[in-house]
């Protein structure tokens, strides 16, 4: 364990990284970031960053999750009105990746499209950029209709798939430093079984 500790300690000494395609240096430095420059994407960033979604593993190898890119600042500044707060830098943002899962075609559709967001969101970091998940399943508008509800009427999206998030992915205009390794749950890490409760009351 110590090990473990140990390594990401040296990475983050090490400064920021970036324009790598190492992942464990973007797993360490990777924050979320709300504040984008208004300098758009090169098409090659971009397809690295969907190749990742496409890379990301799924439930019996079905690959069910689709994705919508939306570069407009007007359908931007729409979607950022979907909630209430949480959403508000996709006004800023250059693109916006609408991650949308198929339950008819894969029960496990939030996990599928949870991964693959998240390996977008490594692979932003991986190439420089910053990134951040806006929440739409299971939020909702400030006049209560359902977040999915108002990004499907605005996207045109089909009945059969819903909507996990957008993840918003830009020019970093402002850094965050990685969480700090002694910031981690380690407690949160068990070894071989769980403990029994006088064990974790010990522990902490
Ligand atoms: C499932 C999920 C939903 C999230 N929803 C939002 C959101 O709607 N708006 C937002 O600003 N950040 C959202 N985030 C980002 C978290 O707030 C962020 O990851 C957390 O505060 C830790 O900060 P860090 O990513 O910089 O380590 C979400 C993250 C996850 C994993």
């Amino acid at each position: 364990m110590n090990e473990v500790r140990e390594l990401g300690q040296e990475l983050i000494e090490q400064g920021e990284v970036s324009h790598t395609h190492e992942v464990l240096p973007a797993i360490c430095s990777r924050r979320s970031i709300r504040q984008f420059t208004d300098a758009p994407l090169s098409g090659e960033d971009v397809q690295i960053l969907l190749e990742a979604g496409l890379r990301a593993p799924s439930s019996r190898g079905a690959h069910t999750t689709q994705f919508i890119l939306v570069e407009s600042r007007e359908t931007l500044t729409e979607l950022s009105y979907m909630r209430p707060d949480g959403a508000d830098f996709l006004r800023q943002v250059p693109l916006g990746i609408v991650i949308l899962g198929s339950p008819m075609e894969c029960e496990r559709w939030i996990a599928d499209a949870s991964l693959a967001a998240g390996y977008i969101q490594l692979q932003a970091e991986a190439l420089g950029l910053g990134s951040c998940w806006a929440d739409v399943f299971g939020q909702n508008t400030s006049n209560g209709q359902e977040a999915s509800e108002y990004v499907r009427n605005v996207l045109g999206i089909p009945y059969q798939l819903e909507i996990l998030c957008i993840v918003a992915v830009g020019h970093k205009a402002s850094s965050l430093a990685p969480h700090a390794v002694e910031e981690l749950r380690w407690e949160q890490i068990h070894i071989g079984r769980y403990p029994a409760l006088e064990e974790e009351a010990s522990q902490s």
